[in-house]
């Protein structure tokens, strides 16, 4: 996607194979910041401090973590720890440990010495494999904008939650990506932006990249999605998923259930995007396995932002020694997805449509 109208991916491997460099997604949107990652460890913190975050983006800074691991010590028991110690960063999204095992499967086979190399390649061939995945499922989705496009006119009104554009993916997003397919081929799209309360990547992320690449967007507050519906002013919700048990339960950012419902009571479509290594089969009910991130609870109780001086404030909103319970994900019933837009096609949230996904058929 572009910034500043030049064209950015949200990572990149240094041409020497010495270092990844990733966006600072904590000084968004006031500032443009590139981190130089150069070891497991520093990969580790971007994750676990959401320097970089959302489910595929962390998959893709986990896999080069490994690779910059694989340059100092490639012997089994130091990747494998690293692979441990990246994993354990965040728990709920299956990307990380999805990207990780296929790290290791790649690896523990080879000689010692070719390790290296083909760990850079293969972290490599998942951030490429990614932005591939994000643009199909861009154009899997396109027909459900392009539907609604020919039933009315006027722009194709989208809600979405939280933050799962190009800059939770190496490039293209997974529930923006039939937007930006929409934009490129002129059909008109406005987005509603849930601000995504507490971390807010709403309405510092999501309105940010929208913004960069000109497509009209208004932000809300969490709470409005609902009326908004019931005004009519909603065609469709498409959100990211950050992991998807065997009987289609969609886990995604919280919140993400209370839209569910209110689509559901509205009669709005309401689709997850997904790409298949989102999908954990080993799971058979998603409302009872998926693992919930519990976060610090200042996130709830504080809030940052810049001044108008232009200095980068955090302010108390709670009273001193508020309590604050802060689950970062949710679970929707599958009953409630109308469908999971992957780069095989749209599939229904079903246990044998899943299995037969997971097979390569849609
Ligand atoms: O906590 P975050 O910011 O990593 O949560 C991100 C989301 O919930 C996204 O919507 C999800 O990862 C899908 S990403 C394409």
């Amino acid at each position: 996607m572009h910034v500043d109208g030049r064209p950015l991916r949200t990572l990149w491997g240094a041409t020497d194979r010495d270092a990844l460099h990733v966006i600072d997604q904590r000084q968004l949107p006031h500032r443009l910041c590139i981190e130089r990652l150069t070891g497991a460890e520093q990969a580790h913190v971007a994750i676990r401090d959401m320097w970089v975050r959302g489910a595929p983006l962390i998959g893709a800074t986990a896999a080069y973590g490994l690779a910059l691991q694989a340059r100092t010590d490639a012997a089994d028991a130091a990747l494998r720890r690293a692979a441990q110690q990246l994993a354990s960063a965040r728990p709920t999204a299956v990307n990380l440990a999805w990207a990780l095992q296929r790290m290791l499967a790649r690896l523990l086979g080879l000689p010692l010495a070719q390790r290296a190399a083909a760990a850079w390649d293969e972290a490599e061939a998942i951030a490429e494999e990614d932005v591939a995945t994000n643009q199909a499922i861009g154009r899997h989705g396109l027909p459900l904008l392009r539907a609604v496009a020919a039933r009315r006119p006027g722009p194709v009104q989208v809600l979405t939650h939280c933050n799962a554009g190009w800059l939770a993916t190496v490039d293209w997003g997974t529930a923006l990506a039939p937007v930006y397919a929409a934009q490129a081929e002129g059909l008109p799209v406005h987005v509603w932006v849930d601000e995504t309360r507490p971390r807010n990547q709403g309405a510092s992320l999501t309105a940010w990249e929208l913004g960069q690449q000109g497509v009209p967007y208004t932000l809300i507050a969490d709470n409005a999605g609902g009326h908004l519906m019931q005004r009519g002013q909603v065609d469709i919700v498409l959100v990211g998923c950050d992991r998807v048990a065997a009987n289609g339960d969609v886990c995604n950012k919280i919140g993400t259930y209370l839209k569910a419902l209110a689509a559901r009571d509205n009669g709005v479509p309401f689709y997850a995007a997904m790409p298949r290594s989102t999908l954990d089969l080993s799971l058979r009910d998603g409302r009872r396995e998926i693992p919930i991130e519990e976060r610090d609870a200042r996130e709830l109780t504080h809030i940052h932002g810049r001044a108008t001086d232009g200095r980068w404030l955090e302010v108390q909103l709670a009273p001193d020694g508020c309590r604050a319970a802060n689950p970062a994900f949710d679970v929707t019933p599958a009953a409630l997805v109308s469908g999971l837009i992957t780069e095989l096609g749209i599939v229904p949230a079903q246990a044998d449509a899943l299995h037969a996904l997971m097979e390569g058929q849609a």
